[in-house]
């Protein structure tokens, strides 16, 4: 009796340290409004403005099925943003959302972020996934974004100077592409990042000092800006299905 408690115990133990704690974010949260306002708000954390040429609208922002889709239109006569003391104009209208939840790496813990995105790569577009500091920056991990140079890129920042990245080309930005990125646990100081995309193992980075501080997600898409300008005068679509994110934290 005691031995097969004691088994009984080591397997469930075992069992357990791949078991997610928490389904922080269900991949139904794109399904309805009531899904979708239990985990995201409109817009970025901060308001509707960035480092880019796109002001965020919640009008631009649509979700049905589990499907997330956020259109930039270029419109004029919107006032400049200002961001890092520059004056940036603003020729988009475009959407972003927020996840209600932060995130903050605890001891032993850490987070899956899963889904799959469609994203364009043309020139002046700049859609991402991704993390940021809710109090002082960085922690930031880029765990997607597109730059409009055919590429995506994987970033993860010690410093504004001191960054972990990683830029691979981007095929077939028609379909829909699975990311997934592992962020861990691994002195109670750092934290360790693994990025995945199609199931392939990417790129693996050490955020510096990451652990206990908490950061946002979230999904945009930018235009201009770090992508270049002009961008696209027709609508520019970002998809996102099957978002996910798991807690591991105890
Ligand atoms: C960031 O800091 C961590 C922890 O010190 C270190 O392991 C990692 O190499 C640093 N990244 C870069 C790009 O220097
Ligand atoms: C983040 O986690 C750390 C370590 O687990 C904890 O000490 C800290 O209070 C947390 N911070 C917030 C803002 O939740």
């Amino acid at each position: 009796m005691k031995l097969n408690n004691g088994i009984f115990l080591l397997v469930a133990i075992a069992a357990g340290a791949a078991e997610a704690v928490r389904t922080m974010i269900p991949k139904t949260s794109f399904n309805s409004q009531a899904d979708f306002d239990a985990d995201w708000s409109y817009n970025y954390p901060w308001g509707t403005d960035h480092n880019g040429g796109a002001r965020m609208d919640p009008a631009q922002v649509k979700f049905a099925n589990g499907m997330l889709t956020l259109t930039a239109r270029k419109v004029t006569g919107q006032k400049d943003a200002v961001h890092g003391g520059q004056n940036i104009k603003i020729n988009y209208l475009s959407g972003a959302i927020s996840a209600k939840e932060h995130f903050n790496v605890s001891r032993g813990g850490g987070y899956d972020f899963s889904g799959e995105f469609k994203a364009t790569t043309t020139k002046g577009t700049w859609p991402a996934f991704w993390l940021t500091a809710v109090d002082s920056w960085p922690p930031e991990i880029d765990m997607a974004e597109w730059k409009g140079s055919g590429k995506i890129s994987f970033n993860t920042f010690n410093t504004s100077s001191v960054l972990s990245w990683k830029d691979v080309t981007y095929s077939n930005p028609d379909q829909f592409h699975s990311i997934k990125c592992e962020v861990r646990d691994i002195n109670q100081k750092d934290v360790s990042v693994k990025f995945y995309m199609d199931g392939s193992l990417i790129a693996t980075h050490v955020g510096g000092g990451f652990f206990g501080k908490p950061m946002y997600l979230i999904i945009n898409l930018q235009m201009e800006g770090s992508s270049g300008s002009p961008g696209p005068s027709s609508d520019t679509l970002y998809q996102v299905r099957n978002l996910e994110v798991l807690s591991y934290n105890p």
